[in-house]
């Protein structure tokens, strides 16, 4: 039997429970391709199914690979498959099962082709980040005069929210934790960032949008911060409440968003239909062609050390993502 390797969470519990072993290579059923691939997407979410959080939402129970995107080539084709699949680079998810793998297989459904100048490591970047970013881009329909707070924008997806919110012509302002992270979302376009890690973020960061407040806000971090920000919503804001790395969603009162007619989306506005996601993939990957949306890749590590990642992940102490590479 051939094997391939792939990290498994054998336990609920710290990275340490999430370790290399081999398992069956997979093999593609009808409408499937083999994927060996090259990058694994990861993302914070997956830090927290890994410790057991969100037993609610989330339908994973160890033994489990966690993994919902990578990029690689398509080295065979199942039964019923159009075989010119074959041979071309792709990108599959976000939304599969099990991508921290040497191999994988996916439904064509779920591939979206990686256009000749995006490599293989900034299209793992982008599969996840840049169908949320562009999913909320679209329903935030941010543009020229938006003043926008965005909380967590040196993260993996805050950091695409920083360009695309600037290439709209807004006004933006990141939020973040230290020096290092500050200094990215600038370089990203940012037009101010703060640090709301110390005790004057609230009064920098209106100080920053200006008395009358933000009118989009994205927040990708959640709990107390999410309140805090909440504050600094101008009447008739629109606000993205999708972040939870703090432990939990930012408890927005909804009676004072109707009262003050902002607008509050949360995580469940963006759960997308595979159609819909293979189309805003295919949009970010469009974009990165361009030249018009770039990954912050921070680190990347060899498959066997993802639990060094989301050590890493867990740490908030990366400027950007953490990409797993395949040998
Ligand atoms: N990526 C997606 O496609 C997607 C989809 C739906 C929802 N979301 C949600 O959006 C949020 C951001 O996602 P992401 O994938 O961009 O994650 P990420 O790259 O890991 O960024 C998370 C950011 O949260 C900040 N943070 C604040 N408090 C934290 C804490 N207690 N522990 C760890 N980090 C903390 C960290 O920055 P500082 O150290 O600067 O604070 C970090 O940069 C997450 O809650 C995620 O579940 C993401």
């Amino acid at each position: 039997m051939t094997t391939i390797k792939a990290a498994q969470v054998r336990e609920f519990g710290a990275p340490e429970v999430l370790r290399t072993t081999d398992i069956p290579a997979p093999t593609p059923g009808p409408g499937e391709v083999l994927i060996q691939v090259s990058h694994i997407d990861t993302l914070f979410v997956e830090t927290q199914i890994r410790a057991g959080w969100g037993r609610d939402y989330f339908d994973e129970q160890p033994p489990y690979i966690p993994g919902g995107a990578a990029s690689g080539t398509v080295i065979a084709t199942g039964p019923d498959t159009d075989p010119s699949w074959k041979g071309r680079r792709v990108v599959a998810g976000p939304g599969i099962k099990g991508a921290y793998a040497e191999q994988i297989t996916a439904s064509t459904a779920q591939l979206t082709p990686i256009p000749a100048n995006v490599n293989l490591l900034d299209a793992a970047a982008l599969a996840t980040d840049g169908v949320t970013a562009n999913g909320i881009a679209e329903t935030t329909r941010i543009e020229k005069g938006d003043r926008v707070l965005i909380l967590g924008a040196a993260g993996g997806m805050g950091t695409l929210l920083v360009q695309m919110a600037h290439a709209a012509g807004a006004y933006v302002v990141g939020a973040a934790r230290g020096a290092e992270k500050l200094a990215l979302i600038t370089h990203l376009g940012a037009d101010a960032a703060v640090d709301y890690a110390t005790p004057t973020w609230l009064t920098e960061a209106r100080k920053a949008l200006g008395a009358d407040g933000a009118t989009v806000i994205l927040d990708g971090v959640g709990g107390e911060l999410g309140l805090q920000a909440f504050t600094l919503a101008a009447d008739g804001a629109r606000i993205s409440a999708h972040g939870a790395p703090s432990g939990g969603f930012a408890p927005l009162d909804p009676a004072e968003a109707e009262r003050r007619n902002i607008t509050v989306r949360g995580i469940a506005e963006l759960q997308f239909a595979t159609e819909d996601r293979t189309r805003l993939v295919t949009r970010t990957l469009a974009q990165a062609a361009a030249g018009e949306l770039h990954p912050t890749i921070a680190r990347t590590y060899p498959l066997e050390h993802a639990a060094e990642a989301h050590k890493a992940i867990e740490a908030r102490a990366l400027a950007g993502k953490a990409i797993l590479t395949v040998a």
